[in-house]
């Protein structure tokens, strides 16, 4: 069956990967996805960063067909916090390519977010980013609820703690109104936190076997990667870098490669050193029910093995 997926993100390397890895698993005679839209955020750069990353990527992967729809600049209540000490002055330093020519098909990502899903039938959510569209399209028109089969998300923490603060990922502080709005939605939530992300490193030899394609994606990939993870082996320590995006697509492909809990989920809005916390009821401790699948752990060598062999598609 092809999945219908709109992809809300703000890239990042680790989108750009997750992109390339929807646009190959919608390759071929029998397609596992269709994209139906990028939707851009601002996140870990600016808006006019994501928005034109966006575009250069649809141009990587020869799909100028899918639209690009820009989208909120700013979080709902609190000022922009962006991860260039990350990600590099354009969000996805590595890449060698030119600037992008396509133009945006529209500038109002929530509207367009709305009217996709009202239209059409059985459309996922992917989330990549702040979740300030995702919240704005809710705010535009509750019914999304009752008509979106899952919305997959990359955010949160839970015993890995935070990233941008001791309590806090990137996603969630950056807009923590928005994922509340998202968390309390009744919307169906699958979760890959930093719990997750941080068990898929991207070692040298696993950028290596990007490279080795010998085509413009993978050595896309490899550039990107080989920035991105410099940062990351030096904060953490590691190997490489989590790769956290390419978490949610490959789990619309192949969810059996991760595995978690479905549990409560209320996310932190008014704490001082806890904004943006995703407190996580793993162990029942509430009455809380419900609301979403925290995933906990990934198959990392079946991941790394699913993603290139995706990208090789895109010849
Ligand atoms: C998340 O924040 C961003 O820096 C990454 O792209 C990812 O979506 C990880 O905390
Ligand atoms: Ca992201």
């Amino acid at each position: 069956m092809t999945r219908k997926i709109i992809i809300d993100t703000d890239p990042g390397q680790d989108d750009a990967v997750a992109i390339l890895l929807a646009f190959g698993a919608a390759r071929g005679e029998q397609p596992e996805l269709e994209i139906l839209g990028l939707t851009s955020v601002a996140g870990n750069v600016p808006i006019d960063f994501t928005t034109r990353n966006c575009l250069m990527l649809c141009e990587l992967a020869d799909r100028t067909d899918v639209p690009v729809h820009q989208g909120a600049e700013a979080p709902l209540q609190r000022k922009l916090v962006t991860a260039e000490h990350v990600h590099g002055p354009t969000g996805i330093d590595g890449i060698d390519r030119p600037e992008p020519t396509t133009k945006v098909a529209g500038e109002n990502a929530a509207q367009f977010i709305v009217d996709t899903v009202m239209n059409t039938d059985d459309v996922t959510l992917c989330t990549l980013g702040p979740l300030t569209n995702i919240a704005k399209a809710l705010e535009l028109e509750p019914a999304i609820v009752g008509r979106i089969p899952e919305l997959v998300l990359m955010g949160g923490g839970h015993f890995a703690g935070g990233n941008i603060t001791p309590m806090a990922e990137f996603n969630v502080f950056v807009d923590p109104q928005a994922a509340a709005a998202v968390f309390e939605s009744g919307l169906k939530l699958v979760m890959m936190p930093l719990d997750v992300t941080h068990k898929a490193i991207s070692t040298p030899p696993r950028i290596d076997a990007f490279r080795q394609l010998g085509t413009a994606p993978g050595a896309a990939v490899a550039g990107m990667l080989d920035f991105y993870h410099r940062y990351d082996i030096e904060r953490y320590g590691a190997e490489g870098g989590p790769l956290h995006d390419p978490c949610v697509v490959a789990y619309l492909l192949e969810p059996e490669l991760f595995s978690g809990r479905e549990v409560n989920v209320s996310v932190e809005t008014e704490s001082r050193l806890c904004m943006g916390a995703t407190v996580v009821d793993w162990w029942r401790a509430t009455r809380r029910e419900p609301n979403c699948v925290v995933m906990s752990e990934v198959d990392a060598d079946g991941f790394y093995t699913l993603l290139v062999d995706r990208i090789r598609r895109l010849g």
